[in-house]
């Protein structure tokens, strides 16, 4: 469940009238709940009945330093993958030793900042990266805590650009032989430990049992590691949890957590999960004035470079009129000022709307403000914390100094 709901014909965030927002901080504005990001954490952590566990937020999903507080606040670890998003974490004060650090192409700086820093481990995706970690770790005489990041070939369904566990995905090491040998590598390294193995087969995810499937490939896997005298402290399934968007139905987190827990009773190692979408995806909309009408398109003031999804995945959002009013609906193709022909945030959507109403694009919590650019040079939008009848500027609105502030015109 989220906090916007209507009261009295207009759309609420937790307290706060969304029109109050637009007359603040004009559009188009990302709007987060805070008491969604809480309950969606809670729900992650409150399941666990047994199990020793660690909830790593993806911080890919939603970066603002605010909800990073807010999260870390709530004992919650991090699931990163570049040099920023380990200085945002620990910006806001997380503990290292509740980082993880995954992603195919971790450079050298990356890398020796994370060791520095004294992170949980690096989730390793290839046999050139481990190599890589080793030559730093002994170049700086650390111990580096390693775990590896295993393609059990699952085909977790959604769009092909958010399904990374098949055969043939750039993530991870498919064959468990390699897998094998990689550890044997480690053994044989004074300056690496393996302390984990870690599976991540997509996102959106709609059927839990894919991640039975996961869970079951990975203990294998860790069992047979265990007969090389390796003793792992956690397995990591990895986040992709889907949530509902239009018409999906979705597990929740409890119903995940309760498989798991029952696919790992009679194992000792620590549960990590690297959830993002399904903590900040429905703690966010965006909200957006319409300009103009032509024709059946609604043209709006937020556009593809500030929510990106729908044009690179064909992600549907549903979209609701901030004013409740009787008018009739009709069928609207909902689209943004930007020019490509690709730059549609809803097509065939059902609502009333009239130039110069307000719109909450929902569920863009997740993957949305992250993604956005100043393609066509728009800036970049401003984002707004909801606390109960308080809201926060977290993000100013970009000026146009910020959008040239690192240009240099040449005068030869
Ligand atoms: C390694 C890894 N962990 C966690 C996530 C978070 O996934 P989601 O936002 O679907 O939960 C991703 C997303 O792509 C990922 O690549």
């Amino acid at each position: 469940m989220d906090c916007f709901s209507y009261k009295n014909s207009s759309l609420f965030c937790e307290d706060v009238n969304l029109l109050d927002i637009a007359d603040e901080y004009g559009t188009p504005t990302y709007i987060y709940s805070r008491k969604t990001l809480e309950q969606n954490i809670d729900l992650y952590k409150q399941s666990f009945k047994n199990k020793n566990s660690l909830i790593c937020f993806s911080v890919k999903s939603l970066n603002n330093l605010a909800i990073l507080k807010i999260i870390n606040d709530k004992e919650c670890g991090f699931d990163i993958v570049s040099y920023g998003e380990l200085m945002r974490v620990l910006h806001v004060g997380a503990d290292p030793n509740k980082i993880i650090f995954s992603g195919v192409g971790k450079s050298e700086m990356e890398i020796v900042e994370g060791i520095n820093n004294g992170i949980l481990s690096f989730n390793i995706e290839s046999e050139s990266e481990l190599q890589r970690i080793e030559r730093i770790a002994s170049k700086l005489k650390k111990q580096v805590n390693v775990a590896i990041r295993f393609n059990p070939e699952i085909d977790s369904g959604g769009h092909d650009y958010i399904t990374t566990g098949r055969k043939g995905d750039k993530f991870g090491i498919s064959s468990e032989n390699f897998v094998l040998k990689l550890c044997d590598f480690i053994n044989n390294s004074s300056n690496l430990n393996l302390i984990g193995l870690a599976c991540h087969i997509g996102s959106q995810i709609l059927d839990i049992e894919n991640y039975r499937l996961t869970a079951r490939a990975i203990i294998n896997l860790a069992d047979k590691i265990k007969k090389t005298g390796i003793e792992l402290e956690f397995l990591d399934l990895g986040g992709g949890l889907g949530i509902p968007y239009i018409d999906d139905i979705v597990p929740s987190a409890a119903n995940l957590i309760s498989l798991i827990e029952e696919e790992f009773k009679d194992r000792d190692e620590k549960i990590i999960l690297e959830p993002g979408r399904s903590i900040s995806g429905n703690a966010g909309v965006l909200l957006t004035k319409v300009e103009y009408i032509k024709d059946d398109f609604l043209i709006v003031d937020a556009a593809m470079n500030d929510l990106l999804r729908p044009s690179l995945y064909k992600a549907k959002h549903d979209v609701w009129n901030v004013s409740q009013t009787q008018n009739k609906e009709k069928n609207w193709t909902i689209v943004g000022p930007v020019c490509e022909s690709s730059d549609v945030i809803i097509k065939d959507h059902k609502i009333h709307a009239l130039e110069n109403d307000f719109l909450a694009i929902k569920t863009a919590g997740a993957y949305g403000f992250v993604m956005s650019s100043n393609y066509n040079s728009r800036m970049r939008c401003a984002e707004v914390l909801v606390n109960g009848s308080n809201h926060y500027e977290i993000r100013k609105r970009e000026s146009f100094s910020d959008l040239i502030k690192n240009e240099i015109i040449i005068n030869d």
